[in-house]
């Protein structure tokens, strides 16, 4: 085809909307890339009337979106068919009984929760975490010894981040299998179009995990221990800050936010490598490359693919005018290839020099769990490599999940000698 065919063919193809913009839809799931590139060159900012929101897909709108102070994520403020109603279960007629957490809730109380755990967070304080990750990466890796071929994500991706989490707030690691279920369910909740059947899911593990946070508050009040949620209880306590629904809706978002997110980091990450095995033998030769490595990772196969805003007045993108109350999707992943930012923006390379990207949202409420995501991902990623050198793509490809708003792998297989 000429260029000239080529561009009238483009044209002739209706542009992708809906679930075809979300991971619902197989094009955009295994070739999420090239379709985000055609929504940046045809319609940056596009608006998808399926979901109601508006789909932003180039670097600079993103960031300056997740940059606007002026913009809002509470739901209770969109337009009845906005898209942040369908992910958070606030619909107009459910709005009354709708409890935010952090990352659903408006200043002041975003800024009032988010102090109360910023400090159990911040880089420093997660540096201290790293003897028990690798601890903990040690017993996995020691258990996939005798495998020649493992599903990575049911073996170290996925088990790692739910017992770092589990031990950070101080809660048996026998209960990890629950923990992990309960966590993976909720998040189906950001599946815009959610059946009754899942929905039903989504609420008996919802509660599941809240009746256990609550027998756990409960039993932390008698004995104050040295764990997340006694920090949380004493928070409470010197400033009466924050009362029993707030501590355990606190819990769930942290066990939540942290861990489909951090495995599909691991596994984007080693599958990633697995594809460039040149990059594989640099980080081999040279594991200083990590820190780098890890960030490389997060920019070319973002975990969470788009975050939001919601403006509480009428405004202007792009020359685009954008109704108070509609959704504003920031596609992270679209902004981390915009090659008007990045040199070769498909192209996998873990020396590359400029490495910022979108993957952890940005603004005042850029990911809280960042530091510690990215700790594991060096640590258990840098160990996998160290065990097994030799990784190759295992004996069938890897499934992708179907959840909107987030890109990982259901199962990954790798043979590992
Ligand atoms: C690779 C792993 C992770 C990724 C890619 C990720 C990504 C994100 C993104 C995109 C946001 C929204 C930011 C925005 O809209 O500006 C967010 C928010 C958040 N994340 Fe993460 N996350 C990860 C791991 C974690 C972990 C390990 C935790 C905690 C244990 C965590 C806790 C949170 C919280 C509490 C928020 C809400 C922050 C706020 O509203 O102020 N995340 N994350």
């Amino acid at each position: 085809m000429t260029g000239k065919d080529a561009a009238a063919a483009d044209r002739a193809t209706p542009i992708r909307t809906g679930i075809g913009l979300t991971a619902l839809d197989e094009a955009y799931r295994e070739d999420l890339y090239r379709v985000l590139d055609e929504m940046r060159t045809r319609d940056p900012v596009h608006r998808d009337r399926e979901l109601g929101r508006i789909f932003l897909t180039r670097h600079d709108d993103v960031r300056a979106v997740l940059r606007d102070k002026t913009l809002h994520v509470d739901p209770r403020h969109a337009l009845p068919d906005a898209y942040i109603r369908l992910i958070t279960g606030a619909s107009v007629e459910a709005e009354n009984t709708f409890e935010p957490s952090m990352l659903f809730s408006d200043e002041p109380d975003h800024r009032r929760l988010r102090g109360l755990v910023s400090q159990a967070f911040n880089p420093r304080a997660i540096e201290t975490m790293r003897g028990r990750i690798a601890a903990i990466a040690e017993e996995l890796l020691n258990a996939m010894e005798d495998h020649d071929e493992v599903d990575l994500i049911a073996v170290f991706a996925g088990p790692l981040p739910t017992m770092v989490i589990a031990e950070m707030l101080g809660v048996p690691l026998d209960r990890r299998d629950d923990f992990k279920r309960w966590s993976d369910d909720v998040v189906l909740g950001f599946d815009p179009v959610a059946g009754e059947e899942t929905k039903a899911r989504i609420h008996l593990s919802g509660e599941a995990m809240r009746g256990f946070f609550r027998e756990m508050i409960a039993r932390r009040r008698e004995a104050l221990g040295n764990d997340l949620i006694s920090d949380l209880i004493r928070a409470e306590e010197e400033g009466s800050s924050l009362d029993n629904n707030e501590i355990v809706s606190m819990c769930t978002l942290l066990l939540t936010a942290g861990n489909v997110t951090t495995t599909d980091l691991i596994g984007n990450g080693v599958h990633a490598l697995i594809a460039h095995p040149d990059q594989m033998t640099r980080l081999r030769d040279n594991p200083g490359l990590i820190v780098n490595a890890v960030e490389e990772m997060l920019r070319y196969d973002t975990p969470v693919t788009d975050s939001g805003r919601l403006p509480h007045h009428d405004m202007t993108i792009g020359g685009c005018p954008v109704e108070a109350g509609r959704s504003l999707s920031t596609s992270l992943a679209a902004a981390n290839h915009d090659p008007a930012v990045y040199p070769e923006p498909h192209k996998f390379d873990i020396e590359r020099q400029d490495t910022h990207h979108h993957a952890f949202g940005g603004g005042t409420r850029m990911c809280l769990g960042a530091p510690l995501a990215r700790l594991e991902a060096q640590i258990g990623i840098a160990m996998l490599v160290t065990r097994f050198p030799n990784m190759t793509p295992g004996s069938k490809p890897g499934r992708r999940r179907h959840l909107p708003s987030f890109r990982g792998f259901e199962t990954l297989l790798v043979r590992l000698r």
